[in-house]
């Protein structure tokens, strides 16, 4: 290991040295005719001044890059080397360092889910990652060094690129991603480069109109109960001496109406309870009850319309929440019901299929759904006729309280509909869930 020098010997050392070679040469000139001693002394000195004239023009090769490996030397030059090669090696580190640093960064940057895109003074291209690809349509084997607003031909995205306002994100649909809402933004970089951002908010804007039209939806379903029974009020605070016979005539209509901003406020409250809580209460549910149960009740609500059967082809039951599973499959019975016309059937079946899946179906011969309605059923307030399901006394929640609580059950809703020949709403169980007839009872589970 070498011990640099202290500042004092380093000059210290070679002027010692240069005295040296000066008083050996005085000395071996004792006796010498005048002048050899000097001639001695002079070319000591040119051997010396040599060797460092040579050092020199090594270290001068070494810093061009012409000499390696490292040098080496004596005296104060090994103490100059090895100070610089400390120095050298420290630097080589600390380049490693950023370059790793700065490969990690491009690293993350290029897997990032928002699309970066790096632009210089005049708005070209320098870098961009993969999901700028994707969301903004740019091609790495064509787009570096491209004018950014020659791809992006959008007026709205060439007046704000301009007007650099940091403040302000733009909202744009993706030029190359069919259906996807971009949200741009600007950050300034060093050197006056700057930084796009492209963050895709599909979902986050499909969920804010869903949250727009909920509240639209829910406000004009509570209006025309509540105008209703403010009505009837009204009329009867300005008649002061109205005939109280009178006003319990219309006591019905307000009951009715009361009712319905009840009933629209329970499943509300219920849809809010099943989001808020990710998991089923599980029980063992006895499903031939159930069934059962739900059968009765369809012969209440249709006080002989109807032609109601249950078929119970399994005696299997159920893991999972009896009160939930009760009140979606009641939706079903229910709407079979309201939407079949008088004189129609409604069949209620539990059956298991051969994998071990069960499913519990009821088949209408009501008037039928026509297919584009049915993948939209199940979405909040959604009724194919409006006026009917109203005057019916629905709320258009119901199919959706039922996804709801088949999604916590890893079931789903299987619907088929013939318009003028009748629909079948059926909830198939995964096999995990079912409990076939010939398994010992589990109370609990
Ligand atoms: N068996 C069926 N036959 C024909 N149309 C149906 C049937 N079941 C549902 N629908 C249609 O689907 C719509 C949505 O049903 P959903 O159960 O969600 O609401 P609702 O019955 O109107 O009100 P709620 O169930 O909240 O009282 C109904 O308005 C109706 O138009
Ligand atoms: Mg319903």
């Amino acid at each position: 290991m070498h011990n640099p020098v202290s500042r004092m010997s380093f000059w210290w050392r070679p002027l010692m040295l240069a005295l040296a070679i000066g008083l050996a040469a005085r000395v071996l000139a004792i006796g010498m005719p005048a002048g050899r001693g000097w001639m001695l002394f002079a070319a000591g000195l040119a051997i010396y001044l040599t060797y460092h004239l040579y050092q020199l023009a090594r270290l001068s090769n070494w810093l061009d890059g012409t000499e390696r490996p490292v040098l080496s030397g004596d005296g104060i030059w090994g103490d100059v080397l090895y100070r610089l090669e400390k120095l050298l090696r420290a630097r080589q580190g600390e380049q490693q360092k950023t370059a790793a640093d700065l490969e990690q960064m491009l690293e993350a940057t290029r897997s990032l889910p928002d699309g970066v895109v790096i632009l210089d003074t005049g708005n070209r291209i320098v870098w961009f990652n993969e999901a700028a690809e994707r969301l903004l349509g740019l091609s790495p084997r064509r787009d570096f060094g491209q004018f950014i607003l020659y791809l992006l031909r959008n007026s709205r995205f060439g007046e704000w690129l301009q007007a650099e306002d940091l403040a302000r994100t733009l909202t744009l649909d993706s030029p190359s991603a069919q259906g996807h809402t971009l949200s741009l933004q600007i950050v300034p970089l060093p050197r006056q480069q700057k930084m796009l951002v492209a963050r895709d908010i599909t979902e986050l804007a499909r969920v804010e109109t869903m949250r727009r039209d909920f509240v639209a939806n829910v406000s004009h379903e509570l209006r025309t109960p509540i105008t209703v029974i403010l009505g009837f009020l009204e009329a009867f605070e300005d008649m002061p001496e109205s005939d109280p016979r009178e006003f319990r005539k219309h006591i019905p209509l307000m009951r009715e109406q009361s009712d319905r901003i009840r009933r629209l406020v329970d499943d509300l409250l219920t849809l809010a309870k099943l989001e808020s809580e990710p998991d089923t209460r599980d029980e063992t549910v006895d499903m031939v009850a159930l069934a059962t149960r739900l059968a009765d009740e369809a012969e209440t609500l249709s006080q002989g319309r109807h032609q109601i059967s249950l078929a119970l082809d399994s005696r299997a039951r159920l893991i999972g929440n009896g009160q939930e599973l009760y009140s979606a499959l009641a939706n079903l019975v229910i709407n079979a019901v309201r939407y079949t016309p008088d004189g129609g059937r409604v069949g209620i079946r539990w059956a298991m299929t051969e994998s071990g899946a069960a499913g519990f179906s009821v088949t209408d011969s009501g008037e039928g759904i026509e297919a584009q309605h049915i993948p939209r059923l199940t979405e909040r307030f959604y009724r194919v006729d409006r006026g009917r399901s109203r005057a019916s006394g629905g709320t258009g929640l119901g199919l959706a309280i039922v996804k709801h609580v088949l999604q916590r059950h890893q079931a789903r809703l299987r619907i088929e509909s013939t318009v003028g020949k009748g629909s079948t709403f059926c909830a198939q169980f995964p096999a995990e869930r079912v409990i076939p007839e010939t398994t010992a009872t589990i109370d609990q589970v």
